[in-house]
């Protein structure tokens, strides 16, 4: 296999952005992403979307894409793993370029969730359809009973939960592209209104616009697009039961703990050896359960990893610098690249007010719906 390297990123603001179309989305961040590597060649698209069909009424949505910038002509695949698309359609892109069988290829990821239809049942069809969906649960069910799981097995608390979502919104507020851009304190989130007990609205990320991309191409030839490309270390993707009941432990995220195992042994590295790194907070439960399961910190301690700010900017694990997806926004199949361009921003040292100082190693790891698909790369400083 080649060795693999980002050279360019592109991202909208995330948001409820009404006057950009789906495809106009994607035209902001692709074009952006080969403007800044300056780029004329490209060989192929990857795009991460979970539903664009029941959001916007459109599907095929590869030469869609392909033709809105210029490029009609060149694949165009769209990827799809519910929120972990854009972390699929990455893994796409890497494995084409570190196959030899393209130089070029951008990954993607977009998703336009505010202009209507039932937001909450389309994301529903994420979860088991026969075991779940059909029985009333929504997303917001399912990990309300991982948290009861969780705080069970753990004894993790309310507040423990809720200083996820103040740490994120702290991060988020120093980033000019998050959904919501304002600190919020401990009280603010545990007198918010119940959404399914016991999360509530500031435990949830947001319905959300946005799209993000990143051009990749063989390490040896980075050097030709930016002075400072970011390597792909390692790739690692799982999946784990569907439904939470057919889970041994509904508080443990197998498929995550699966797929990094796999990233980290390609990368050759170890979770100690991570200094900043983008997980999949769609809820602030998730993230407790994600930092357990990529070995940051022990089982049952992803709680106390954010009440005692060791997750936090200025933490041995600065976790979602970015806001995460509870401030920076969540448009699902955009999530995982633009998580990756946090990542990507860090290790160039171009994150401004939430810079890691001399990070040099970073994760980046997105989750499809309860966390029965992960998907994790490790990305290194060249
Ligand atoms: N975090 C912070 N503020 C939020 C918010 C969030 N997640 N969601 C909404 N708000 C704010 C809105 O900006 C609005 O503020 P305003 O009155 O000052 O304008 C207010 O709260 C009410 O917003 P509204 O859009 O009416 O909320 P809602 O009740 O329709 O939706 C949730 C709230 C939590 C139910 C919705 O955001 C949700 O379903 N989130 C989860 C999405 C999801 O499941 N994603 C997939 C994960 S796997």
């Amino acid at each position: 296999m080649r060795e693999v390297a980002i050279v360019g990123a592109g991202m909208s603001r995330f948001g409820e952005l009404w006057s950009s179309s789906l495809r106009d989305l994607f035209a902001e961040a692709a074009l952006e992403a080969l403007d800044r590597a300056g780029a004329e060649q490209l060989d192929a698209i990857y795009v991460g979307n979970m539903s664009a069909g029941q959001f916007v009424g459109q599907e095929h949505l590869g030469p869609l894409f392909a033709d809105r910038i210029g490029r009609a002509g060149v694949p165009c695949t769209r990827v799809e793993s519910a929120c972990a698309s854009g972390g699929a359609a990455l893994r796409c892109a890497f494995l084409e370029v570190a196959s030899g069988a393209s130089d070029l290829v951008l990954a993607a990821g977009v998703e336009k969730m505010t202009d209507g239809g039932d937001v909450t049942a389309v994301l529903a069809t994420a979860s088991d359809q026969e075991l779940e969906a059909y029985h009333g649960i929504t997303f917001p069910g399912l990990y309300a009973m991982i948290a009861r799981s969780h705080m069970l097995a753990h004894g993790t608390t309310e507040e423990d939960l809720a200083w996820v979502a103040v740490k994120n919104h702290r991060h988020g507020a120093r980033n000019p592209k998050a959904q919501f851009r304002r600190e919020i304190t401990l009280e603010q989130v545990l007198g918010s209104t119940p959404v399914a007990d016991p999360l509530r609205l500031l435990h949830c990320s947001p319905v959300s616009d946005g799209a993000a991309a990143v051009l990749l191409c063989p390490l040896d030839r980075a050097r030709s697009f930016t002075d400072a490309p970011v390597k792909i270390l390692g790739s690692g993707s799982a999946t784990a039961p569907m439904a939470l009941a057919d889970r041994k432990d509904p508080a443990f995220l197998e498929a995550v703990r699966v797929s990094a195992e796999r990233a980290y042994r390609m990368a050759g590295v170890g979770p100690g050896q991570i200094q900043v790194a983008e997980v999949h907070d769609c809820f602030s439960i998730a993230e407790i359960c994600c930092v357990e399961a990529l070995g940051f910190v022990e089982r049952g301690k992803g709680g106390e990893a954010a009440r005692t700010g060791l997750t936090a900017l200025g933490g041995r694990f600065p976790v979602n610098t970015s806001g995460g997806l509870k401030s920076k926004g969540h448009p699902v199949g955009a999530t995982g690249i633009a998580q990756t361009i946090e990542v990507f921003e860090q290790l160039r040292e171009e994150s401004g007010e939430r810079q890691v100082r001399g990070a040099r190693i970073g994760l980046v790891q997105n989750m499809g719906g309860s966390g029965a698909s992960s998907v994790v790369h490790v990305l290194g400083r060249v």
